[in-house]
């Protein structure tokens, strides 16, 4: 497997070697050596980033290698240059690409062109270099995987998409609640609940989060409104999603040692109550500092051929 587009295309066997390598990079930072020396990685982010353009680039330099960013008004692309001209000129340079963008076709577009390896650092559709790290804070936090709920509560975008499909695929008992309009993609349902059925775990698709956050280990959510969602759409998602706040009262219907989380960035007050984030069963930090070693992992595994993938 050359790219890392969506976490669907990894088999269980992939992300538990994913996870030992982030577990092994938080241990040991330079154990795998100048892979990246005299190498670059262009980095391109045409949506904004604080955690993973910082901890990619933070991967690159661990691996030796010089992280290059590259906005959207910075190349040819806008001037007319076509993604796959673009990613052939720079698989001449590059040991491997870093894309944020809108559109998942775009990054398929980039990969399939790219003679090295293409990162999905987050599209409309997916953010696996979210759920891979938040696997990573689960097993740390938890020491095991197996035998535990994950409750996702909010929008059913490209973060909720790349969790449920990676939970499940590590065997983990899964519960997404969104309100009606607002559920995961049929493809990220259908994935889930298969792996779910042959994987062990469970899978509840709910639009009520007291029966998602029951018997959780894990209560998470995302933004209500995200990248590249009209602005326009702020009050209709602020009044539908407002039943899924995760709050003092849902964080007391999960278990009594569950978690909560969050990929950040977070809007204290709307999708969490200021005291859930910054309270003391908040891990949405630690997960924040887990992204630099799951980074290193995702391209230190792409860049030695690891992954198999499921094509
Ligand atoms: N969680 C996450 O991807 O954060 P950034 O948008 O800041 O990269
Ligand atoms: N769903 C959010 C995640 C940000 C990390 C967005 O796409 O904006």
């Amino acid at each position: 497997m050359k790219d890392l587009l969506r976490i669907a295309d990894l088999t269980a066997d992939d992300l538990t070697l994913l996870l030992e390598l982030a577990d092994g990079f938080e241990e040991e930072p330079g154990s795998a050596g100048h892979l990246l020396a005299h190498q670059i990685v262009p980095m391109y982010f045409a949506k904004p980033s604080t955690r993973t353009r910082l901890s990619t680039a933070a991967a690159v330099a661990r691996l030796g290698g010089t992280p290059v960013p590259v906005g959207p008004g910075e190349l040819q692309l806008r001037r007319g240059e076509t993604i796959g001209d673009t990613a052939r000129v720079m698989s001449s340079y590059a040991a491997a690409i870093v894309i944020r963008t809108f559109a998942d076709t775009d990054v398929a577009d980039l990969a399939v062109a790219a003679a090295v390896p293409v990162i999905n650092a987050l599209t409309d559709g997916h953010h696996p270099l979210q759920a891979i790290t938040d696997l990573l804070t689960i097993q740390e936090h938890f020491g095991t995987l197996r035998g535990h709920r994950i409750a996702y509560l909010g929008d059913g975008g490209n973060v909720a998409r790349s969790l449920m499909e990676a939970a499940a695929l590590a065997g983990m008992d899964v519960a997404v609640a969104t309100p009606p309009g607002y559920a995961p993609p049929d493809a990220a349902i259908t994935f889930t609940a298969t792996e779910a059925d042959s994987g062990g775990g469970g899978f509840v698709l709910t639009t009520d989060p007291a029966e998602a956050v029951k018997d959780a280990s894990v209560v998470y959510t995302d933004v209500w409104l995200s990248m590249g969602d009209p602005d326009g759409e702020q009050a209709r998602r602020r009044k539908a999603l407002a039943p899924y706040q995760v709050n003092e009262r849902l964080m007391g219907q999960a278990r009594d040692d569950a978690v909560f989380m969050h990929c950040l960035p977070a809007h204290r007050d709307e999708e969490v109550t200021a005291g859930v984030i910054d309270g003391g069963r908040s891990l949405a930090f630690r997960q924040a500092a887990n992204r630099l070693p799951a980074a290193q992992a995702v391209l230190y595994a792409l860049l030695t051929e690891r992954l198999k993938g499921r094509r």
